[in-house]
């Protein structure tokens, strides 16, 4: 008996480290597993978390696109029959290190869209599905910087702390109709969309600067916030709704 049997989960942003690392761990609890990316992952990727025995479904989609959200959500209902579990992870920090005064229109919307009004969209789609049966759980993503904590991360900073006060209050809306709401607040995670974009020998000093500041004394891996969402998607968190779980090795900042 695993923690995920007979339980269909769509995971978003499974072309990056922290998705892809989400996919496998549900993978290996039995789960039924829909994905999605605006990108196509890579085939390693998908191989990672693909099970022979079990439905496979991956759908290119723009979460910001209301239109084609609603048509994901048809599809994985047209394969699976059901939505018990929505993972929210698809997003990211657009224009990281743009001095305040040069931040722009574009900069501000990039980073509404890819984490505020995705995880509005997708949340909306589900509680269609989830609302008549009575039952679901969502996990969003948030991040650290939902403190206001971290210095230069302004516009990505203000959706992940909307996408906290978002999960606070769909939590308060939908726990009478058995739906619970939960999101992560990682730290500094180690992935290659940081890793790879930093000139080389770069990343060892970034990790080494921050991880210093975590209680723990380093960053986190993509597995480990993986398995702090299993646990608040599972049936284990049954009386957990509206929390925010911070991934950060102690740290406060
Ligand atoms: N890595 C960290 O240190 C860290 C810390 C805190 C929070 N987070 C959050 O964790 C999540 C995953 O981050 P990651 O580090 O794996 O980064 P990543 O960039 O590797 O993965 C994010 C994925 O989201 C997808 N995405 C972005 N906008 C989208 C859209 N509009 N529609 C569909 N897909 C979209 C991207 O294509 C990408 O594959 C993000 O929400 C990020 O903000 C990361």
């Amino acid at each position: 008996m695993n923690r995920l049997d007979n339980k269909v989960v769509l995971i978003t942003g499974v072309a990056g480290d922290i998705g892809a690392a989400t996919a496998r761990r549900f993978a290996e609890e039995g789960a039924q597993i829909a994905t999605t990316d605006l990108k196509q992952p890579g085939s390693d990727v998908i191989e990672s978390f693909r099970k022979d025995d079990a439905p496979f479904f991956f759908q290119q989609c723009d979460l910001a696109v209301a239109e084609q959200v609603a048509g994901l959500f048809a599809a994985v209902i047209e394969k699976f029959g059901r939505l018990d579990i929505l993972v929210n992870i698809a997003g990211g920090d657009y224009g990281r290190n743009t001095e305040f005064e040069e931040i722009d229109a574009d900069n501000i919307q990039r980073n509404i869209d890819a984490n505020l009004k995705s995880t509005i969209f997708t949340c909306r789609e589900a509680v269609k599905h989830m609302k008549p049966q009575a039952s679901g759980s969502i996990v969003n993503m948030s991040s650290m910087t939902f403190r206001g904590s971290s210095a230069n991360q302004f516009a990505y900073a203000a959706s992940k702390g909307a996408v906290f006060s978002l999960t606070r209050t769909l939590a308060m809306t939908l726990g009478k109709h058995g739906i619970r709401v939960n999101a992560v607040a990682p730290g500094m995670i180690e992935v290659r969309t940081i890793v790879d974009t930093l000139p080389n020998g770069v990343w060892e000093q970034v990790s080494k600067a921050v991880g210093s500041t975590y209680p723990l004394g380093r960053v986190g891996q993509p597995e480990e916030v993986a398995n702090c969402i299993l646990f608040l998607a599972s049936d284990e968190a049954s009386f957990v709704t509206g929390e925010v779980l911070e991934i950060s090795g102690g740290g406060r900042l």
